[in-house]
């Protein structure tokens, strides 16, 4: 028994999928202590964007702590915060028109969410928030309030309040996904909210991933982004986009709505935002809805990581010219062409995703862990998703050499060939 089955606690769940012990990683590829290497398809759930110890990214943090640059400072200002803050308003805002203010919390995806669902509440006045079927949105109560999977909302040992879950909008319908969602479903709801006498009252705020990564890669269609951002401009709610997963370039555009046509009150960031894997969670928030916020009202001791924010602002040069999201669109298309032969073998498989985020369902979570766990024998780090984890969720750093890609994607291809042909 390793010291990890001795003494960690039995929570642990991705050292289970992958056991081994890591001890290097570059780029694209981790290297566990026996020497073996392994091509990373995972990148940290979406936040190695840049690749495993990104040399610019680890270059600016060695300068910095060379220099004694200040590592703790809780939320007071640094040479560090306002070069992040002012490089992301020149690169990311200014050419966006976006008059967002920048609100730091605890570096986790789970404490933006919370920081955005208090706000939101506060601004209206108003309790219930809609979240919808699939989302996930993080751990603590109130982001767990809005997460739909059940396995995780058992955890929580108190009821989970003022959020109602309806059914997303995905751009193509789930194979064997009975759920009357898309369009139809969000007409219906805005009907009922326009119907003085259903019983309903406006909420807060809708809360919407633009793509369910940990719900299983599902794309939600423009038309029903827009609907559901004229919904909540129409009833007075607070529109906030979740692209803690999908954004940071992911989808080939830096935030996963650039070509969406809507314009989110509040955006949640964390995971890539903090480049090299160093913590770090953002919103940006609609300068409107800020001015509800009173000093400290939402603290925490870690608001705003020096190294992250180092880290952060060299990660934000790959967004000066086109150049970086002209190769994950290439890099995107690799992927769904290399993965046609299998989709033409088996017609039971369905690929979905945008971008550099592909989910492959597989059919169910038994069929889907095989493939995990021959992948992992023959060197590829690949996670799932969905219900019942029945989805492959290909996820690699933005940065993966193209040789990287093609040597996974075959070996996950074998993969899923062999486990498919077993299962039939
Ligand atoms: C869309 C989304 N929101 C929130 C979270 C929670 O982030 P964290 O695990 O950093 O709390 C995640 C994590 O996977 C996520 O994918």
């Amino acid at each position: 028994m390793n010291i990890f089955e001795q003494r960690e606690s039995s929570i642990r769940a991705y050292s289970r999928v992958y056991p081994t012990v890591f001890a290097k990683a570059q780029n694209a590829r981790q290297t566990d202590e026996n020497g073996k290497e392994y091509i990373d398809f995972f990148a940290g759930a979406g936040v190695l964007n840049f690749g495993h110890n990104n040399p610019r990214m680890k270059q600016a943090l060695i300068d910095y702590l060379q220099d004694d640059g200040v590592l703790h400072s809780l939320d007071m200002q640094t040479t560090a915060k306002a070069k992040f803050m002012e490089r992301y308003t020149e690169v990311i805002l200014q050419p966006r028109n976006m008059p967002h203010r920048m609100q730091f919390m605890g570096p986790t995806g789970t404490n933006a969410v919370e920081a955005a669902l208090k706000l939101a509440r506060r601004a209206t006045g108003r309790n219930e928030v809609v979240a919808f079927s699939h989302g996930f949105h993080g751990m603590t109560l109130g982001a767990l309030a809005a997460t739909a999977n059940q396995y995780f909302r058992n955890a929580s040992g108190v009821p989970l309040l003022h959020v109602r879950h309806e059914p997303f909008g995905c751009e193509v319908q789930c194979r064997g996904c009975e759920a009357n969602c898309g369009i139809g479903a969000l007409q219906s709801l805005a009907a009922r909210y326009r119907d003085s006498s259903s019983g309903m009252a406006p909420p807060a705020a809708f809360l919407v991933e633009t793509i369910q990564a940990e719900g299983g890669v599902n794309v939600a269609s423009k038309e029903w982004m827009k609907a559901l951002a004229a919904l909540a401009k129409e009833l007075g709610s607070v529109l906030i986009v979740d692209d803690i997963q999908v954004g940071c370039g992911r989808t080939g555009n830096y935030f996963s709505f650039d070509d969406l046509d809507i314009e989110p009150d509040i955006v949640c960031l964390a995971k890539g935002i903090g480049g090299i894997g160093t913590p770090l969670a953002m919103n940006l928030v609609h300068p409107d809805l800020d001015r509800h916020w009173s000093p400290g009202e939402h603290t925490g001791t870690f608001r705003g990581q020096n190294l992250s924010f180092v880290a952060g602002t060299e990660a934000l040069s790959y967004f000066e010219t086109p150049e970086f999201m002209e190769q994950v669109a290439a890099k995107a298309d690799v992927m769904r062409e290399h993965l046609q032969p299998l989709l033409k073998s088996d017609s039971s498989l369905q690929l979905r995703g945008k971008g550099m985020i592909l989910g492959l369902d597989v059919g169910n979570g038994e069929r889907a862990a095989a493939v995990v766990k021959r992948c992992f024998e023959d060197g590829l780090l690949l996670a799932t998703c969905g219900t019942g984890g029945r989805v492959l969720k290909l996820i690699p750093p933005l940065t993966i050499p193209e040789a990287d890609l093609l040597q996974g994607l075959g070996i996950m291809s074998d993969a899923v060939r062999a486990v498919m042909e077993e299962a039939a």
